[in-house]
C-alpha cells in the first residue's frame, strides 16, 4: 500500500472527533475519548499487518515482526493525548504516520521488528506529570504517582482500574535494554524555524530539558474594603510579582524559556483579598547547567519578593526531565533519508518535550521535525500540508528501510 499522506491527515481528523470539549480538542490520559481512540489506533495498526494490543499502563503497541519472530525492535511512534483546546497533529500525526509506514512495507519483513507505540500521557494534562506511558515502556514509571490525584480527585490508581487496567501490572509494560534498538518519532516542529527556512522536514539534534512546580502564595486573607494597602500581605500580587520576574528572569537568561501557565486565587471573592494562591511553573534550556541557573534566579526573586510582601512561598516539585541528546548515528541516518528525498538537512534542536525523553533510559532516540504552519501548536490553528506530511512520511519509511542499528 502506497503512502497516502491524505489518509494520513483524515485520520489526525478523525482521531480529533474524540475530545471532551464540544467545541475543541481536548483528550486526557484514561478518558472515554482515549479509550475511543485506543480502539481506532489499534483497528489501523492491525489493518497495516500489525499484531495490536494495550499494554498494561493504556499504551497501544503495534508489533510488526522482523524476518523471524521476537527481534528486537524499531521503535517509532508518538503520543495519542492533547492538551486542552490543543491542536490535531501534537502527536497524533507520529502515531499516524508510523502506522502508515509500515502498512507501506507491504509485507516486506526487515532484520529487525518494529513496534509502533501511541503513548497515553505524555502531556500530563490529568495528573502533572508528564511521560507516563512513555516512562512505563522505558521501565522508569514512578509507583508513587498511582496515589496522584487530578483535578477531579481521581487518582492515577482509581482511573486504571476505572480504564479496566491493573495498576500493580504497569511494569509488564517495560521494555528491557537492548528489546529496542532505537526509537524515532516524527512529530511537528512546534516552532517557526522549518517554515521560517522554506524547509518541510528537519533533524533533531536534542530535546530540551525542562522542570514544572506548583508553587504555593501563603498571604492573609482579609476584607477589601477595610484593611489599608500598607497592611496587607495580598498572595495574588506577591504571585504577580513572582510571574513577572519569571519572565525577566528567562529574558535574561539565553535559550532559557519560563511559563506560568496556570493561577488559582483563594478564596476567589471579589471582595475579599487573596490569601493563598497556586501557580504553575514551566522552566526549560537547551543543557541542565542553563535550566539550573535560571531556576536558582527565579527562587532568589520569589524569595526577596516573599520577604518585602511578608507571604510565604513554597514550590512542590512536579516533574523533572534531563535534555535528552539524539543520537549521532540516528541524526545522520536520518539525515540521509532526508536527503534521499531531495531535502536539504536542517538539525535543529527541540524547545518542546517528547516520549523520548522517558526512552532515552533504554535506547538510542532519533527525531524527524515536520513543518507546522507559523510554528503553532499546543492550539487549535496548528496546521500542516499536506505536500510536508508526504515529505516526511517518504522521509521516515527510507529510514526505516535503511535503518541500522548501533
Ligand atoms: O510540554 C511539552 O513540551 C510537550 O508538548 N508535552
Ligand atoms: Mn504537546
Ligand atoms: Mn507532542
Amino acid at each position: 500500500m502506497a503512502l497516502d499522506a491524505r489518509r494520513i491527515l483524515a485520520r489526525c481528523d478523525a482521531l480529533a472527533a474524540h475530545s471532551e470539549q464540544p467545541d475543541g480538542l481536548t483528550r486526557i490520559f484514561l478518558s472515554p475519548q482515549q479509550r475511543a481512540v485506543n480502539e481506532q489506533v489499534l483497528a489501523w495498526m492491525r489493518e497495516a499487518g500489525m499484531q495490536g494490543r494495550l499494554d498494561a499502563i493504556g499504551n497501544c503497541v503495534g508489533r510488526y515482526e522482523g524476518t523471524r519472530a521476537g527481534l528486537p525492535c524499531l521503535m517509532l511512534g508518538s503520543h495519542l493525548d492533547t492538551v486542552r483546546d490543543a491542536g490535531r497533529y501534537d502527536g497524533m500525526l507520529g502515531v499516524i504516520a508510523a502506522i502508515e509506514c509500515v502498512a507501506a512495507l507491504g509485507g516486506k519483513r526487515l532484520p529487525f521488528a518494529i513496534e509502533v507505540v501511541g503513548f497515553g500521557d505524555e502531556e500530563g494534562v490529568r495528573f502533572g506529570s508528564t511521560l507516563l506511558g512513555s516512562r512505563a515502556v522505558a521501565g522508569t514509571f514512578d509507583s508513587a504517582l498511582l496515589d496522584k490525584a487530578g483535578s477531579d480527585g481521581v487518582t492515577l490508581r482509581e482511573a486504571l482500574r476505572a480504564f479496566g487496567l491493573d495498576p500493580g501490572a504497569i511494569g509488564t509494560a517495560a521494555h528491557r535494554r537492548g528489546d529496542v534498538l532505537a526509537y524515532v518519532e516524527l512529530h511537528i516542529e512546534q516552532g517557526p524555524v522549518l517554515e521560517a527556512e522554506g524547509l518541510p522536514v528537519g533533524v533533531v539534534t536534542a530535546i530540551n530539558g525542562g522542570y514544572r512546580f506548583m508553587v504555593e502564595v501563603a498571604g492573609v486573607a482579609g476584607h477589601a474594603g477595610t484593611v489599608p494597602m500598607s497592611l496587607r500581605h495580598d498572595a495574588l500580587v506577591a504571585a504577580a510579582e513572582c510571574v513577572v520576574a519569571v519572565e525577566r528572569v528567562a529574558r535574561d537568561s539565553r535559550d532559557v524559556v519560563g511559563t506560568v501557565g496556570r493561577i488559582e486565587a483563594q478564596p476567589g471573592a471579589m471582595n475579599v483579598i487573596p490569601g493563598r494562591v497556586r501557580f504553575s511553573l514551566d522552566v526549560r534550556a537547551p543543557t541542565d547547567a542553563q535550566r539550573a541557573a535560571a531556576l536558582d534566579a527565579m527562587r532568589a526573586r520569589f524569595g526577596a519578593i516573599a520577604k518585602a510582601r511578608g507571604v510565604a512561598l513554597a514550590l512542590e516539585p512536579v516533574w523533572e526531565a534531563r535534555t535528552a541528546i539524539c543520537d549521532a548515528r540516528l541524526q545522520s541516518q536520518l539525515a540521509e533519508a532526508v536527503r534521499g528525498e531531495g531535502v536539504a538537512v536542517r538539525h535543529l534542536p527541540s524547545g518542546a518535550g517528547h516520549d523520548g525523553m522517558a526512552l532515552v533510559d533504554i535506547a538510542p532516540i532519533g527525531m524527524l521535525f515536520v513543518r507546522c504552519k507559523g510554528g503553532i501548536s499546543h492550539n487549535p490553528a496548528e496546521s500542516v500540508t499536506e505536500d510536508d506530511v508526504a515529505i516526511g512520511a517518504r522521509v521516515l519509511l527510507r529510514f526505516i528501510e535503511n535503518f541500522v542499528a548501533s
